[in-house]
């Protein structure tokens, strides 16, 4: 087994031929989606890696280049994706030795941290991935929205971003969530191009981007596909209401009220600090709780220096990782002024926990308390862990590659 860069026509070839197969994608519909894989590959914004037999692919995987928002920092982070192998050659471990592989990748390109879409949360724990997001898919009727005052409000519907756009959401990522930066090319050729494995199985019409204006000046975007559900029945999903202000979200939700004469229901997929029901006049149609990312601490040390609301707080712990060396160890984590330290101690540790339970605690989706509760971190000895030290925060990613 040899582990390399899928980069010659035959790699690719193989590669189209084995992720088809995997992912259930017709042939020539996968060679579009392996096209365009590649330009996104010649623009740096992914590598494929591949574990061979001499020029024989066994099994893939794709490493995405992201920066993406992480409490309250910028992260380089590593998107895992098109995992598969070859269907003769599966469960003898070729996934596993290129996932472990993956994670050294990803330290060596100073990726901080990972995040993948799982068919299986179990089969990602193992190499330690963590959940990481759960957020929420609603259905509501256009009649059931309230009626909002529009003045000062103008919208326009985009086939592509233009700059403006890409600046717009490039400056909100800084808000909240896990959003990840975007060029006019990952928004073009990405974000309103349907060619997402999900979306296959659905007849997909067109995807579009709303934008939102308030006395001229952007205030919302909101990309959203229109498709034709199983039934015959004409839908819109919005994949992402990006904006700050629950004005701006209450307008977009006015626009799709205005579009009832074609479309009588509408998918938002939304964070879960996002009540909408305050904005309808009605009950939802229905509301799904969806878990969708994992995530990996890549490097646990280099989450020095990222910015988080905590309250200030110091205690050694010891961190179990057997798939990355540099991880298991004992650091002493801190917390001052907002600003995390994290290293590596000879001290005593106060603390034990895995590095996917890491995972979970550094990037809020449970707080450290609430993962000392649930036992997911072991007390070594006598230490208090109170509510505000890394405190949970709503974790939402939208990037869905
Ligand atoms: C999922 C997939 C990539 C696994 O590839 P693989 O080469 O068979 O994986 P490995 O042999 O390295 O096995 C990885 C782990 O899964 C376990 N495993 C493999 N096949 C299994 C099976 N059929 N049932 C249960 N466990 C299995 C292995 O025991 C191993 O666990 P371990 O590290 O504890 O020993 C492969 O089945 C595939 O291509 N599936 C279709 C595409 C897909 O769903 N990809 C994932 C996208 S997120």
């Amino acid at each position: 087994m040899e582990f390399r860069k899928i980069s010659t026509d035959s790699d690719f070839e193989q590669f189209s031929e084995v992720s088809s197969f995997a992912f259930g994608i017709k042939a020539d519909f996968n060679q579009k989606i392996i096209e365009l894989l590649r330009k996104a590959e010649e623009k740096g914004k992914l590598t494929g890696y591949g574990a061979f037999e001499g020029e024989k692919l066994i099994s893939a995987l794709l490493i995405f280049n992201f920066d993406m928002h992480f409490r309250n920092s910028l992260l380089p982070m590593g998107g895992i994706a098109f995992v598969c192998s070859r269907p003769e050659y599966r469960g003898k471990g070729y996934i596993r030795n290129l996932l472990i592989k993956s994670i050294e990748i990803m330290d060596k390109n100073g990726q901080v941290v990972s995040t993948l879409y799982p068919f299986s949360i179990n089969f990602y724990r193992k190499y330690g991935w963590e959940l990481f997001e759960v957020a929420k898919s609603v259905r509501i009727s256009a009649a059931s929205i309230m009626d909002f005052d529009m003045e000062g409000y103008t919208f326009e519907i985009a086939k592509t971003a233009d700059r403006d756009s890409v600046n717009f959401y490039n400056e909100l990522v800084n808000y909240k969530y896990n959003l990840t930066l975007r060029d006019e090319w990952t928004w073009n050729n990405w974000i309103l191009k349907s060619f997402n494995v999900g979306d296959l199985r659905e007849t997909e019409i067109t995807r579009q981007l709303l934008k939102v204006f308030k006395n001229e000046e952007l205030v919302a975007l909101a990309p959203f596909s229109y498709l034709r559900d199983g039934e015959g029945k004409n839908r819109i999903r919005v994949s992402h209401i990006a904006t700050s202000d629950y004005d701006h979200l209450r307008a977009v939700l006015g626009f799709l009220k205005g579009l009832s004469h074609q479309f009588s229901e509408f998918d938002l997929f939304l964070p879960m600090d996002l009540n909408i029901n305050m904005f309808l006049k009605e009950r939802s149609i229905k509301q799904d709780i969806r878990e969708l990312a994992m995530l990996r601490i890549v490097n646990l040390e280099k989450l020095s220096n990222l910015k988080i609301k905590s309250a200030d707080f110091s205690f050694v712990i010891k961190i179990i990782d057997k798939n990355a060396s540099w991880n298991d160890d004992v650091f002493e984590v801190s917390s001052k002024e907002n600003t995390l330290a994290v290293v590596k101690t000879d001290k005593i540790p106060q603390l034990e926990m895995d590095i996917k339970t890491a995972a979970a605690v550094f990037s809020g989706f449970v707080s450290l308390k609430e993962a000392v509760d649930l036992k997911l971190v072991k007390k070594l000895s006598d230490v208090k862990i109170e509510e505000d030290m890394l405190p949970a925060e709503t974790t939402f990613m939208v990037d869905f590659f």
